[in-house]
């Protein structure tokens, strides 16, 4: 990878230990509709949109609702998610991450945040992050969620780089599948199985040298 000018983060389970909590509220809703809801069926609601991940649940469940209750039931986990979040600290950062950002903010490359959340502003500020970022593209600012590539593209517009000379990095596999169709280079954060088709994959930052990767 060289070249390169921006990195782009996602946010809930690459900097911060969220993506437990979004599977916690989802958990608890899913146990009220009666629905079998497993860490495995949990994957596929990685970076996907707050309605869309009710959709994927009620159809595991073989469940049709009209849209008031879908909204009234997604409204429902939201508040259990806040109430987790609200409770957040610095340990709920994942390891390696705040050296590993400080490093990029001493060089010369940008940093953006590629994430579908509409809470993101609420975590980054909880958490004193917000001033890392050159950009911020969150769930509030985009139509077409992941794999759709439109969170990244309008990353690397706000910091007028091209799409070839950022690095994404992800925990989900809608959110590779979305660096790869934004023509973006991909890091992977978690499972080699689940994140094949990133470029490379860690199971952390603790594991990243951010230089050896530019070689
Ligand atoms: C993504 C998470 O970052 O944000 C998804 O990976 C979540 O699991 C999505 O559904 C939307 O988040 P929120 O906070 O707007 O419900
Ligand atoms: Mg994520």
């Amino acid at each position: 990878m060289n070249n390169i000018k921006a990195i782009i983060f996602d946010l809930d389970g690459v900097l911060v230990d969220t993506a437990k909590y979004h599977y916690l509220a989802w958990k608890k809703l899913a146990d009220e509709l009666n629905i079998d809801f497993s860490v495995e069926d949990n994957e596929r609601l990685k970076g996907v949109s707050r309605m869309q991940s009710l959709d994927i649940i009620l159809e595991i469940g073989s469940i049709t609702l009209d849209n008031i209750t879908k909204s009234d039931l997604a409204q429902k986990k939201n508040n259990w998610y806040v109430e987790y979040i609200t409770k957040l600290t610095p340990d709920d950062i994942l390891p390696g991450v705040i050296p590993f950002i400080k490093s990029i903010k001493n060089s010369n490359i940008k940093m953006a945040l590629g994430s579908a959340s509409k809470n993101s502003m609420l975590i980054l500020n909880k958490l004193n992050l917000t001033n890392y970022f050159d950009a911020i593209i969150d769930g509030t600012k985009v139509s077409k969620a992941k794999p759709d590539p439109e969170v990244f593209l309008k990353g690397a517009e706000a910091l007028k780089v091209l799409p070839c000379q950022c690095i994404v990095f992800e925990d989900a596999e809608a959110g590779v599948e979305a660096a790869i169709s934004a023509g973006m280079h991909c890091i992977g954060i978690g499972s080699e199985n689940i994140l094949k088709k990133a470029d490379l994959v860690f199971s952390g930052f603790t594991d990243i040298v951010f230089d050896k990767l530019l070689l």
